[in-house]
């Protein structure tokens, strides 16, 4: 099976600006804007117009170019007094996604040292790398996912782990993509994911314009879907893995985890490296984004009951590890005891 992609880079930098696919339009309309400020780069994080944990850190990675620029526009020098704020607010923009503080400070980290008119080009220099390696780490994960898996044909994944949520093919449907590029014939159950809908909208869209089969499903069928034995495996991205392999990904992914491992199916996280956070002991200390309610009480559905509802609309939950059959990531595939395979893999 080939892949067939011809859409828009979800990120790139053109010019002296970021330029994104705003993702809240898709499928509807494939719409790319310009991010010129500091407060636009913040808002389209916010929004998600731009989203999942390695696109973000991209886009925060360029952020800080974006500060320095507008710092200067002011009159101002990009040192750490003035720098710091604008990419503070920029790595607090979302708070589960690992990558986006790992980009922000990376990029903050090699600039520090050097003389003031050589950071613009230090902080460019960085958020391409961050850029190229979230690339070349999706190709990995592609290829160790196609290994692990080659007898799956048939895949079920959650929200949208894919081309529009990182620099490259994606992570969990870089395992897709891995497996059509190996030619192993590979069909995928997307699960719409609500509120937002990433499943649906996103992870339809994506592999249909790549070619690759897919099946939509209600959130809530993935149970029944799962015991009826037409899955081979699930595999899902990750926002935040703590350093004892619990995984914090999209709302509903321990839901999938626990019926996987009801059904004996497999349950694999794909995720780069720069997801791991060693500094997160456990998932119980991984922050969960609350999100608005308005989210979920969605104004076609308000009709449904007499007026405003309180709404708990968690953006994640956190999958334990010892439901997790291995982590895929670019420097190969990660096995319990977690604990050791992740500090031996962050070893070196
Ligand atoms: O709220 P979102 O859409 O940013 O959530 C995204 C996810 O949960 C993804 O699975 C995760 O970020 C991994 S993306 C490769």
């Amino acid at each position: 099976m080939t892949i067939d992609i011809d859409t828009p880079p979800t990120i790139a930098w053109v010019d002296d600006h970021v330029e994104i696919i705003d993702q809240t339009l898709l499928p509807a309309e494939l719409r790319v804007i310009a991010l010129r400020t500091v407060d636009e780069v913040v808002d389209a994080i916010g929004r998600l117009a731009i989203r999942g944990a390695p696109a973000i850190g991209a886009c925060g990675a360029y952020g800080v170019v974006v500060a320095i620029d507008e710092l200067a526009a002011g009159g101002s020098s990009a040192g750490p007094d003035e720098l710091g704020p604008l990419t503070e607010r920029i790595a607090d923009a979302r708070p589960t996604a690992v990558n986006l503080r790992w980009a922000v400070d990376r990029v903050v980290a090699r600039i520090a040292p050097m003389d003031a008119a050589d950071r613009r080009a230090g902080a460019l220099a960085e958020a391409h790398a961050v850029f190229a390696e979230d690339r070349d780490a999706c190709d990995a994960i592609g290829r160790h996912g196609a290994a692990e898996l080659p007898d799956a044909r048939t895949l079920m994944t959650h929200c949208n782990a894919g081309r529009l949520a990182t620099t490259g093919i994606g992570t969990a449907l870089g395992v897709v993509y891995g497996k059509a590029r190996e030619g192993h014939p590979v069909e995928v159950y997307a699960s719409e994911t609500r509120p937002l809908l990433q499943g649906a909208r996103l992870t339809v869209w994506e592999l249909a314009s790549a070619g690759i089969p897919v099946t939509l499903m209600p959130d809530s069928s993935a149970c029944g879907l799962l015991a009826s034995g037409r899955i081979d495996a699930v595999v899902v991205g990750a926002d935040r893995i703590a350093a004892n392999g619990d995984v914090a990904n999209k709302v509903g992914t321990f839901a999938h985890a626990v019926a996987a491992a009801r059904a004996g199916i497999p349950f694999y996280v794909a995720a780069p490296t720069s997801t791991i956070d060693p500094a997160t002991a456990t998932g119980a200390e991984i922050e969960i984004e609350d999100r608005s309610g308005d989210e979920v009480q969605a104004s076609d559905l308000r009709a449904a009951h007499p007026g405003p509802v309180a709404v708990w609309n968690p953006a994640f939950d956190v999958t334990p590890a010892d439901l997790v059959t291995g982590i895929i990531t670019e420097v190969g595939v990660l096995r319990p005891d977690f604990r050791e395979s992740i500090a031996e893999v962050l070893a070196g």
